[in-house]
């Protein structure tokens, strides 16, 4: 028996060797401090919960989902939900697509839009569901290097002219995984320009729009004038609302580039159950996570203070549940991985688990499994302030 040799693409798992280095020091008995998966700690908000108990009563969720685009009523509330957020007016009949979950949408779209031999512009680092889904569909990549002098945004000048003819879609990610850098208007408007020159269309995933602090808030790609010509966004209630186990979240924009997907997903899903998607229009009509985002915010201060008190220079995120925390002199990526799990007994995620421009960071996540107020994080700090060697020459 051979499976598709397009299984191929896929690389061996990011995480493998970490995971074995985890489990060995679990099974010595040690505490670990775990820094390493972006996944909300906190609970779905009680009123969501409360009213997929009081959908999921109702027979009529129990039956296919055999609306076009998933749920009306979650359908109009998107674009209720854009219309305040991002002041963006969308056609609720061709601009909006459920998905079952954000992962799954910005998986299929390469699969909707790119043939063999085509061409994915990505980000690197990045969430690896972009390249590797263009790789199994046929298509090669080029990555657009996300670099701290350029604010980890990608320098659209530096894209070589025949890749960029090449080019059919272009994968950007803002506020982003694993940066922690958020865009500018500016810098949409040249994606837009670029994406008309070249008729590439765009992908932005936005799954973090809604994590982020001290008063600030994420633009959206289709408040870019000319956006809608040329993509789509991609949103995710996983990290709003701490939903990440349901598996609900939306594409925007193109009608062109929805019809696509759309296409391509009638012969894949059936959409998602209709009582989750009824408690997700509910939340996005009624609710925020600020609370949860509050202790974000605090373990965010707590790592960045105590970080920098060892001698790091980093600043404080304005977006996301990442800190991209440059290794120390002498170690690569895995092996200041290593030292802090075997030293410090802290989990961190290799810079390079998002590809080749990741050497050099470490990936550490806000999301930590049982900390309260901070108490963790703190935690981690003093351990790796005792036990570390970090010199900075
Ligand atoms: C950048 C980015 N996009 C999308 C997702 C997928 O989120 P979901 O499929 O839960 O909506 C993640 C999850 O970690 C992510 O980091």
């Amino acid at each position: 028996m051979q499976r598709a040799r397009r299984l191929n693409s896929i690389p061996p798992y990011l995480f493998g060797e970490v995971a074995r280095m985890k489990a060995k020091v679990i099974a010595e008995g040690r505490d670990i401090v775990d820094l390493g998966i972006g996944d909300p700690d906190q609970p779905t908000p009680q009123p969501i919960i409360d009213k997929l108990r009081e959908y999921a009563a109702k027979p009529e969720t129990h039956r296919y989902d055999e609306s076009d685009a998933g749920a009306p009523a979650f359908i109009d509330a998107v674009g209720r939900w854009y219309s305040r957020r991002f002041g963006v007016e969308l056609d609720t009949d061709s601009e909006i697509l459920l998905l079952i979950g954000s992962k799954e949408g910005l998986a299929h779209l390469a699969w909707a839009m790119i043939d063999p031999g085509d061409l994915s512009l990505i980000p690197d680092p990045a969430y690896t569901v972009y390249k590797v889904n263009t790789l199994m569909a046929g298509g090669e990549v080029a990555i657009m290097p996300l670099l701290a002098e350029n604010k980890f945004l990608p320098d659209l000048t530096a894209i070589p002219s025949d890749a960029a003819l090449r080019a059919k879609l272009m994968y950007i990610n803002y506020p982003n995984n694993p940066t922690g850098a958020v865009a500018t208007p500016e810098f949409f408007a040249n994606v837009v320009d670029f994406a008309k020159h070249y008729d590439i269309a765009v992908c932005h995933d936005c799954a973090y729009s809604e994590v982020s602090f001290d008063g600030y808030r994420a633009p959206s790609f289709m408040q870019t004038p000319g956006a809608k010509d040329v993509g789509v966004e991609i949103h995710s209630l996983s990290k709003t609302f701490n939903m990440t186990g349901w598996r609900i979240g939306f594409a925007v924009g193109n009608p062109d580039i929805i019809a696509a997907l759309r296409s391509l997903k009638s012969y894949i899903d059936s959409k998602q159950f209709a009582a989750i998607s009824l408690s997700g229009a509910y939340a996005l009509d009624h609710l925020n996570n600020d609370a949860a985002l509050e202790l974000i915010r605090r373990r965010r201060n707590i790592l960045v203070d105590g970080l920098n008190s060892l001698g790091w220079r980093l600043e404080k995120p304005k977006a996301t549940f990442y800190l991209w925390v440059p290794v120390p002199p002498g170690y690569s990526s895995v092996e200041f991985v290593k030292a802090l799990l075997q030293d410090a007994g802290v989990l961190a995620i290799p810079g390079t688990g998002y590809g080749t421009y990741g050497e050099g960071y470490v990936r550490m996540s806000l999301t930590v499994s049982g900390d309260v107020n901070g108490e963790r994080v703190a935690e981690a700090v003093r351990r790796i302030r005792d036990n570390v060697n970090i010199s900075w020459g």
